[in-house]
């Protein structure tokens, strides 16, 4: 099956998973990032036998080693690459309408360094972007240009702004990183401020990248197929777009 076809199928089931839940409307599954995700190469086995769990410690301290030590601890060195999200930012603001307005207000969850906000506020540079992370090693990375808007916040406390304030609330590898009562709090917080949400998690669809995903994963706390990830949006009443990353 090419991956078109495969594409096609997911998407047709997501939509069948999501009339037979029923209660209140869910997004729909998008593609964002997954082409980015899908360049990098993963060596499962070496990274478990490499003394993993003294490097899941160091990797949820989510400080100097998670971002720019080895990458046994996590990114291993994550730097601008000028314009690379650029095509994933046109994607958002084309499917989410959004515009060059002061009006326009978009917040990003977990945003670690913000490559992504800064390529969205490159494209629109009057439009309000706003991102918060535990990290600060995270936030330092950030681009000058946006760093003032930028704060240090968890996901799963009570959100500084009004019911609907953001245009859009994106939430990229943030949210598998909770366990299930602090995600519940941050999808009920991502829902009452947000009009349009767009959260991508990582996920498994089979044995064999739940296996892998173990291998990897060093700071997940939330292990769900995209099944039980749809089930979680919609009990937790959190009407987002959704997007799952997989280590096949
Ligand atoms: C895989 S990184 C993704 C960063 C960014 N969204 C991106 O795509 O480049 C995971 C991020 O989740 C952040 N994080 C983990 N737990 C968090 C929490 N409880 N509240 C806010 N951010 C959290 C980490 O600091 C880190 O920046």
């Amino acid at each position: 099956m090419d991956a078109c076809t495969n594409n096609f199928i997911n998407k047709l089931l997501f939509a069948i998973l999501s009339i037979i839940i029923g209660g209140i409307s869910l997004g729909e599954l998008v593609n964002f990032i997954t082409p980015f995700h899908k360049k990098a190469k993963r060596e499962y086995l070496p990274r478990m036998m490499d003394e993993k769990a003294k490097c899941m410690v160091i990797a949820k301290q989510y400080e100097f080693d998670y971002w720019d030590g080895d990458r046994r601890y996590g990114y291993g060195g994550y730097t601008y690459r000028p314009g690379y999200f650029e095509p994933m930012a046109k994607q958002l603001i084309e499917k989410y309408k959004l515009t060059n307005s002061p009006k326009t207000k978009i917040l990003d969850v977990g945003c670690g360094k913000a490559f992504l906000l800064f390529e969205i506020h490159k494209l629109l540079p009057k439009a309000n972007v706003v991102g918060f992370d535990i990290s600060k090693h995270g936030l330092a990375g950030a681009q000058d240009e946006i760093k003032k808007d930028l704060f240090i916040h968890k996901a799963q406390d009570p959100y500084p702004f009004k019911d609907k304030e953001f245009d859009l609330i994106i939430s990229l590898g943030t949210l598998h990183n909770l366990q299930i009562f602090d995600l519940k709090k941050a999808l009920k917080e991502i829902e009452r401020v947000g009009k349009k949400k767009y959260i991508m998690v990582e996920s498994f669809r089979n044995e064999q990248e739940l296996f892998n995903l173990q291998c990897w994963a060093l700071t997940c706390e939330s292990f769900f197929t995209p099944e039980a990830w749809v089930w979680i949006y919609k009990e937790f009443g959190c009407d987002c777009d959704y997007e799952f990353i997989y280590f096949e």
